[in-house]
C-alpha cells in the first residue's frame, strides 16, 4: 500500500503531468520550455531588490518571487543590493539610487501607471520596475511577468504604461444567498455566511487576477439589490473583503437599494427630498466609512424592472442620485446611477406606493420603443447631477444582445461622465457553454463613432474623458465569475474577464493582441497553437451573431432563462418583453422600423450616424433589422434576397462552429488533457445549440416568408412545434 502511495505521489508530482484545472487563470507561471529563451532570461535575471515594504509592495514582491521561481525554474536571490539585476520600487525609493529616471515618463505614468526599463549599469543590464505609487509598482510587476509568460524580449525595455480610464470595475450580480443572477459558473464566490472570519484563498487569488489586469474596483452585490447588505453584520463582512483586496489596489463598492431607509431604517418613506431620508443615508455612509475608509461608493438600479427609486415619490433620477451622492461626498465616495431603465413599475412592498406619482411618460415610452427610453429619461438631466456621480450605460440600447448598435446616450450627455457597462457573463451569448470571445464585441462599441464632436468622436473617447475632460471616468464588466474551480465554467470565458481588464486599462489594444497574450499565458506559447486558437476566437463572436440573431435581429430568445431561441413568444404581459415585439415579422417582411416613419429612435443619434443607418439600401447590413422593416425579397449586397440571406447567415453560423471544433481538435497535442476535453465537450454542445437556433428560427420565420430554405442548405430535421415545446425549467442563472 505504502509503495502504491509513493508511486502515486511521484506520478502526481512528475513534471508535465500536473492536472490543469484552470484555477490558475493566466497566472500559471510554469517553467518556460524554450531553452534558448530561458537561457536569455536567466542571464539577465539573477537577483532582485524590492525596495519598501508596504502591504502593496509586499504582495508585489511575493508575486515576483513566485512568478520568477516558476517561470525560470530557479530561486532568485532577493536582497537589498543595488547591483541586483532587477530593481523594483517607487520613484521616491529609487530616485537617489538610479539617476536619470525620466521625469516626462513618470508624469505620463501618473497615479497608477508604471515604467519598465532595461538600463546599462557598469556593463551589465539591469531591469527597473518603477512607478509614482506602490500600486503602480505592483501593476509594473504584473506586466513584467506577462512579458516573460508571453515570451517577449526584455533586453531593451522602455515601456511607460498608464490606464486611460480611472475606474475599472467588475460588477457582480451576486445575491446574499450566493445565487448569481445570470451566473453560469456555480454560485457566488462571496461566502457571506463564513465572512468576516474566514478569508477564502479564492478572495486573494481573485484580487491577484484583477490586479494583474489593473482592475481597481469591484461592486460585490447584485444591482437588484437587497437592503440587508447595508446592515451592520454585512458591512463587517464587506470590510473583511475590502481589507483583503486593499493591497491589490481594489476598492469595494455596494449596490444600494433605494428603499433601504424603509426596509432596514424603519422610516415611512424613501423620498430623496425628505430630510429624514437624507440623514439616514448620511448616517449610513458615515457608518460604512468608519468600517471601510476607502469604500468606493454605490451602484444603483432604480425604477427599472420593478426596483424602487425616486420616481416612486414623483422625484427624478437626478433627485435620487444627488441625495446619495451628497451622503458619500464628504468621504470621497461616488455614485454610479444606471441608465438601464425601461420599466418604471415599482414594488409595492414596505411602502405606501402611489402609482399616480410615476411619470406617465416613463411608462408610455416603453410601449412605443424600449430602445428610446434610457435616452428619453436621462438626456434631460445632463448637467443636473453632482460632480461625484457617473451614469452607467449598457453598451447598447436594449440589453447585451450578440450585436447592438452603441447606445445613443454615448455622445449625448457631455456634462455627465458615463460608465460603459459590458456584460462578461453570457446571458444572451450561449451562457456557460458557448465559446464566444467577447473582445470583438467590446471593441466594436468602443470604436463606434458617435460624431458628438465631429468625426472621430468614438465611444472610447467619450468614456475616457478625451472629448470632455471629466475628473472621474469609468468602465464596468458584469462578472462571469463563480465558485467553479476554473472560475468561469467555460475555460475560454476566462478570456473575457482578461480582455475586459486589458481594454479597461488600454482600449487601443486590439482584440487579436489580447487574444494572443491570453492564449500564451493560459495555454501555450506554441506559435502553431496560438495562430490556430486566435483565429477561431476572433471568429467566434460573428458565429454567435449568425446562428442566433443575424442581420440585426435581437431579443428573440426564450422567456426567463434566455438560453435558447423563442422568436414566437408574443404573450408576455409587457409588449417589450416579447421577441415578436422586436422582430416584427409579418407577411411583408421582418425588422423594427426605427426610422422617421417608425419609432424614430434613430433621431437619438447625431445626424451623421442617423444618415449612415436610415436608408435600408445603404445601412450596414449587420444593423439592418435593428432599424428597418424590410421585405422578404429585398435585395441584399450579396445578390441574395433577405430571406435567402437569413438562411445563409444561420447556416454559416452553424458551419463556423463546426470549423471551430475542427480547429480545436487540431491543437490537441498542445493542450493539457483536462481542459482540452472540457472545451471539446462544450463545442459539441455549442454545435447542437447552433443547429437548434438555426432550425427553430428559420422554421418560425418561414411561417411568414412562405419561402423555402434554399437547396444546398441543411434542412431542419424537426418541426417548429417540437422546438416550441422544449422547456428548461431549471436553467441556471435566472
Ligand atoms: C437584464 C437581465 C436582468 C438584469 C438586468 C439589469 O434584463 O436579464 O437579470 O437584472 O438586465 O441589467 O439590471
Amino acid at each position: 500500500m505504502k509503495r502504491i502511495l509513493l508511486l502515486l505521489t511521484i506520478i502526481i508530482h512528475a513534471p508535465g503531468l500536473q492536472a490543469e484545472d484552470g484555477y490558475r487563470l493566466w497566472l500559471r507561471y510554469d517553467k518556460i520550455n524554450d531553452a534558448a529563451l530561458l537561457n536569455k532570461y536567466n542571464t539577465l535575471i539573477r537577483s532582485a531588490n524590492v525596495l519598501g515594504n508596504s502591504p502593496t509592495l509586499a504582495v508585489a514582491k511575493e508575486e515576483l518571487q513566485n512568478g520568477l521561481a516558476g517561470l525560470l525554474g530557479k530561486k532568485i536571490i532577493f536582497s537589498a543590493a543595488f547591483n541586483s539585476s532587477l530593481i523594483i520600487g517607487t520613484v521616491t525609493q529609487l530616485q537617489n539610487k538610479i539617476p536619470g529616471l525620466g521625469q516626462e515618463q513618470l508624469q505620463k505614468a501618473g497615479q497608477e501607471g508604471f515604467l519598465l526599463l532595461t538600463k546599462n549599469n557598469a556593463g551589465t543590464k539591469q531591469v527597473i520596475i518603477t512607478a509614482n505609487t506602490d500600486i503602480g509598482v505592483l501593476y509594473g510587476v504584473f506586466h513584467f511577468l506577462r512579458l516573460l509568460q508571453t515570451a517577449q524580449s526584455i533586453s531593451s525595455m522602455n515601456i511607460v504604461s498608464a490606464p486611460s480610464i480611472k475606474l475599472r470595475l467588475l460588477n457582480h450580480w451576486d445575491n446574499l444567498n450566493r445565487h448569481v443572477e445570470r451566473g453560469y459558473a456555480g454560485s457566488s464566490i462571496w461566502n457571506w455566511h463564513t465572512l468576516p472570519d474566514y478569508i477564502d484563498r479564492r478572495y486573494i487569488d481573485y484580487a491577484r487576477a484583477n490586479a494583474s489586469l489593473g482592475i481597481n474596483g469591484t461592486v460585490l452585490t447584485n444591482v437588484n439589490a437587497n437592503a440587508t447588505t447595508l446592515t451592520r453584520p454585512y458591512l463587517e463582512k464587506v470590510a473583511a473583503l475590502a481589507n483583503t483586496f486593499r493591497p491589490y489596489g481594489i476598492k469595494v463598492f455596494l449596490t444600494a437599494r433605494f428603499s433601504a431607509p424603509i426596509e432596514i431604517g424603519g422610516l415611512k418613506t424613501a423620498d430623496p427630498l425628505d430630510s429624514e431620508v437624507q440623514n439616514w443615508w448620511k448616517e449610513k455612509a458615515n457608518e460604512i466609512y468608519s468600517l471601510i475608509p476607502d469604500f468606493g461608493g454605490f451602484l444603483v438600479k432604480a425604477n427599472s424592472e420593478g426596483q424602487p427609486g425616486p420616481q416612486n415619490y414623483g422625484r427624478t433620477h437626478a433627485d435620487g442620485a444627488n441625495m446619495l451622492a451628497d451622503a458619500v461626498f464628504p468621504h470621497g465616495g461616488i455614485v454610479m446611477w444606471r441608465a438601464f431603465v425601461y420599466d418604471a413599475r415599482v414594488q409595492k412592498t414596505n411602502e405606501n406606493f402611489d402609482s399616480s406619482k410615476v411619470d406617465p411618460a416613463a411608462q408610455n415610452i416603453a410601449s412605443a420603443d424600449r430602445f428610446k427610453q434610457a435616452y428619453n429619461e436621462f438626456k434631460p438631466f445632463d448637467g443636473k447631477f453632482r460632480k461625484n456621480i457617473l451614469v452607467q450605460v449598457k453598451n447598447g440600447p436594449i440589453d447585451f444582445q450578440p450585436r447592438e448598435p452603441f447606445s445613443p446616450l454615448f455622445g449625448s450627455m457631455p456634462q455627465t461622465p458615463l460608465v460603459m457597462e459590458f456584460q462578461l457573463t453570457k446571458e444572451y451569448l450561449g451562457q456557460g457553454t458557448h465559446l464566444v470571445y467577447e473582445a470583438p464585441l467590446f471593441k466594436e462599441t468602443l470604436d463606434a463613432d458617435t460624431y458628438s464632436n465631429g468625426k472621430g468622436s468614438n465611444v472610447a473617447k467619450i468614456i475616457d474623458g478625451t472629448i470632455e475632460n471629466y475628473s472621474i471616468t469609468g468602465i464596468a464588466g458584469v462578472a462571469n465569475i463563480g465558485s467553479e474551480r476554473n472560475w468561469t465554467n467555460h475555460p475560454f470565458d476566462q478570456a473575457d474577464w482578461y480582455a475586459f481588464g486589458r481594454l479597461a486599462w488600454n482600449h487601443e489594444l486590439s482584440a487579436l493582441q489580447i487574444a494572443q497574450e491570453w492564449i500564451r499565458q493560459t495555454f501555450t506559447n506554441s506559435s502553431v497553437a496560438v495562430a490556430t486558437i486566435e483565429k477561431f476566437m476572433l471568429t467566434s463572436r460573428e458565429a454567435v451573431v449568425n446562428y442566433m440573431t443575424p442581420l440585426g435581429l435581437h431579443h428573440i430568445m426564450a422567456t426567463g432563462h434566455h438560453y435558447g431561441p423563442g422568436p414566437w413568444v408574443d404573450n408576455l404581459s409587457r409588449a417589450d418583453w416579447n421577441p415578436a415585439y422586436y422582430h416584427r415579422a409579418d407577411a411583408f417582411g421582418i425588422g423594427f422600423n426605427r426610422t422617421a416613419t417608425g419609432s424614430n429612435a434613430l433621431a437619438q443619434y447625431h445626424a451623421e450616424v442617423n444618415d449612415q443607418w436610415k436608408d435600408p439600401n445603404t445601412c450596414d447590413e449587420k444593423y439592418l433589422l435593428w432599424f428597418h422593416h424590410v421585405s422578404w425579397s429585398h435585395k441584399m449586397r450579396s445578390g441574395r434576397t433577405l430571406w435567402e440571406e437569413l438562411c445563409f447567415k444561420y447556416q454559416s453560423g452553424v458551419d463556423s462552429v463546426r470549423w471551430m471544433r475542427a480547429q480545436w481538435n487540431s491543437v490537441k497535442e498542445f493542450i493539457d488533457e483536462e481542459r482540452f476535453e472540457q472545451v471539446r465537450m462544450f463545442l459539441n454542445i455549442q454545435l447542437k445549440d447552433a443547429i437548434w437556433w438555426r432550425n427553430a428560427c428559420l422554421l418560425y420565420f418561414q411561417t411568414f416568408s412562405k419561402m423555402p430554405i434554399p437547396a444546398g442548405y441543411e434542412q431542419p430535421g424537426k418541426t417548429l412545434d417540437y422546438y416550441k415545446n422544449l422547456r428548461f425549467p431549471f436553467a441556471p442563472g435566472n
